[in-house]
């Protein structure tokens, strides 16, 4: 008779089991109070930018053993491969816990009711338990009267039996709960490893958002003055003595596109090589055919478009490559062109294209500023200049110039023996003269330039295609602005 009591026990202390980790674990599982959150760097953290309530932080982190900076993200990681499949599987996870919960509801209702009347029926349980026990030990005693006494008490306790057949089969029902709540912890905590909240759509923006923020974040923190380049990698040797060759500035390091421009005048035929890998054995390419020809090689290309200057006309052209089409194209006041004001090298190269951390940039000189070199920030949609500097460096004494974090970087000569002679800090309007040197493998450099996604210079060097390494020396604030 002591059974039922007990089972009760069971049904219930399960339930507190199940009801906790309903209320508990599984909102941490499925990232509702925050999700995982790795930590570089140590010192000296300024917060870039934080939701909180889905986990999401972006730190800075001032100095790291190496002494460079970090940028770090706090963020759920993504699985962006099997998407689908994930959010349709955390659909029915979520659908699971719904049905699990809605049984615990039916469960928690029943159980509650029929503890009262076990309660209730307890006393006398137990009353027909000590008269069952005397009836035992004394057969003689056991007279018509009590007997029937204790025929009405056990149907007294007979509307017991259903009760007790509910418990049996809610014991069941609990113990397949557990295994489905088993289960399902399982699975979330594989889901959470690989994702770590609730909508994967919304995550999706929210990691693309959060890339753009910590590219943004990591270029800036990583900027600095140049202080040495590295000894030169020839990738190819191909082409004429001059050209231009380039990625995209600004696109994901995943695309890995190169173009290709051979020649410095009337040229029209841009190459554009799927990979790196690709370029490096000249196959799996497509040509772009410009629509008006170019001149010089300080085209650039930048978040998908060429930036190129319009043969014998001083034209800003914007070409966008997966429309095939020019966007927009306009002219740069007053800037030389035609030979007019060029490098040390000659070819057309009076108007050069730039981009570094903070954008698209212009070089090239006009007669108002008597051939010194100007430089000028561009919008890169409608092609204005936004401002312009006159740095007092000639630009026919000039090899070729590339911009890094808002600083020009001038070379005194496309031969050999050239070095990084002159820095132009458009931040302050100020210049300096520098002596940094560099190998010039191939004794002419047609075009130089700074990628700052990967952060390396790209030049032509008499028909080889040659990349450097920069040092960028930079001091860190830990006061907090950026
Ligand atoms: C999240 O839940 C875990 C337990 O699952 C707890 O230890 C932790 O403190 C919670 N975090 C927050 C931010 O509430
Ligand atoms: C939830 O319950 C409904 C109705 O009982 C059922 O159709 C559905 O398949 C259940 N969902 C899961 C994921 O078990
Ligand atoms: C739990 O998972 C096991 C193994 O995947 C499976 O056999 C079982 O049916 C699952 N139980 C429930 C209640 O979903
Ligand atoms: C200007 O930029 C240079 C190079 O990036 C940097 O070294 C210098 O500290 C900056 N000056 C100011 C006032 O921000
Ligand atoms: C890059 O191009 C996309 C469209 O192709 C545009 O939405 C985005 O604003 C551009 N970004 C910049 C920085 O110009
Ligand atoms: C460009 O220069 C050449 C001489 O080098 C001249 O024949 C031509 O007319 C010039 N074109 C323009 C548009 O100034
Ligand atoms: C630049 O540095 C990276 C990392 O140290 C190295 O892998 C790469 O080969 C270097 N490239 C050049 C051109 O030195």
């Amino acid at each position: 008779m002591t059974v039922p009591l007990l089972k009760i026990g069971a049904v219930l202390s399960t339930m507190a089991m199940v009801t906790n980790w309903m209320s508990q674990t599984l909102p941490s599982l499925v990232g509702l109070n925050g999700t995982a959150v790795s930590r570089a760097g140590t010192s000296e953290k300024i917060t870039l930018f934080q939701s909180p309530d889905e986990g999401w932080q972006v730190y800075t982190s001032a100095q790291a053993p190496d002494g460079k900076c970090l940028c770090t993200a706090v963020i759920p990681v993504q699985g962006s491969c099997s998407r689908d499949l994930r959010s349709h599987q955390l659909r029915q996870l979520m659908e699971k816990v719904q049905n699990i919960s809605q049984s615990m509801e039916v469960l928690d209702l029943r159980t509650y009711r029929d503890l009262q009347y076990v309660r209730n029926t307890e006393a006398l349980m137990k009353g027909l338990d000590s008269r069952l026990k005397v009836a035992a030990e004394s057969q003689k005693s056991l007279n018509a009267k009590s007997f029937q006494e204790l025929k009405d008490k056990m149907t007294e306790l007979l509307p017991l039996m259903p009760v007790l057949d509910q418990y049996k089969s809610d014991t069941r029902l609990i113990v397949h709960l557990k295994e489905e709540v088993r289960n399902l912890s399982g699975s979330l905590l594989a889901i959470q490893e690989e994702m770590g909240a609730y909508d994967y759509e919304e995550l999706q923006q929210r990691v693309l958002m959060l890339e753009a923020r910590l590219h943004a974040c990591m270029q800036k923190l990583g900027c600095g003055k140049l202080t040495g380049v590295s000894n030169p990698i020839t990738i190819r040797a191909s082409g004429s003595r001059f050209g231009s060759w380039m990625t995209d500035t600004m696109t994901p390091s995943a695309d890995t596109r190169v173009w290709y421009m051979d020649g410095y005048y009337k040229g029209r035929r841009v190459l554009e090589f799927r990979t790196l890998n690709d370029f490096v054995t000249g196959q799996n390419f497509v040509q772009h055919l410009l629509p008006h020809p170019w001149a010089g090689t300080g085209h650039v290309v930048y978040n998908g478009s060429l930036y190129y200057n319009k043969y014998q006309s001083n034209i800003a052209v914007k070409y966008h490559f997966r429309s095939r089409s020019v966007l927009v194209q306009r002219s740069l006041a007053g800037a030389g062109y035609n030979n007019t004001f060029p490098y040390s090298w000659g070819g057309f190269s009076d108007i050069d294209f730039m981009v570094d951390e903070n954008g698209l940039w212009a070089v090239y000189t006009t007669n108002q500023n008597a051939g010194n070199i100007v430089v000028s920030r561009v919008d890169p949609q409608t092609l204005e200049v936004l401002r312009s500097w006159d740095t007092g460096y000639p630009k026919r004494s000039a090899g070729e110039s590339f911009m890094i974090c808002g600083t020009l970087y001038v070379t005194n000569s496309h031969l050999a023996g050239a070095k990084i002679y002159f820095a132009y800090y458009t931040n302050t309007s100020t210049y300096e003269y520098t002596d940094i040197p560099f190998h010039n493998q191939y004794s002419h450099i047609s075009m130089l330039d700074y990628n700052p996604r990967e952060r390396v210079l790209y030049t032509w060097n008499n028909g080889h295609q040659v990349i450097y390494n920069v040092t960028l020396f930079h001091v860190i604030k830990t006061s907090g602005e950026l």
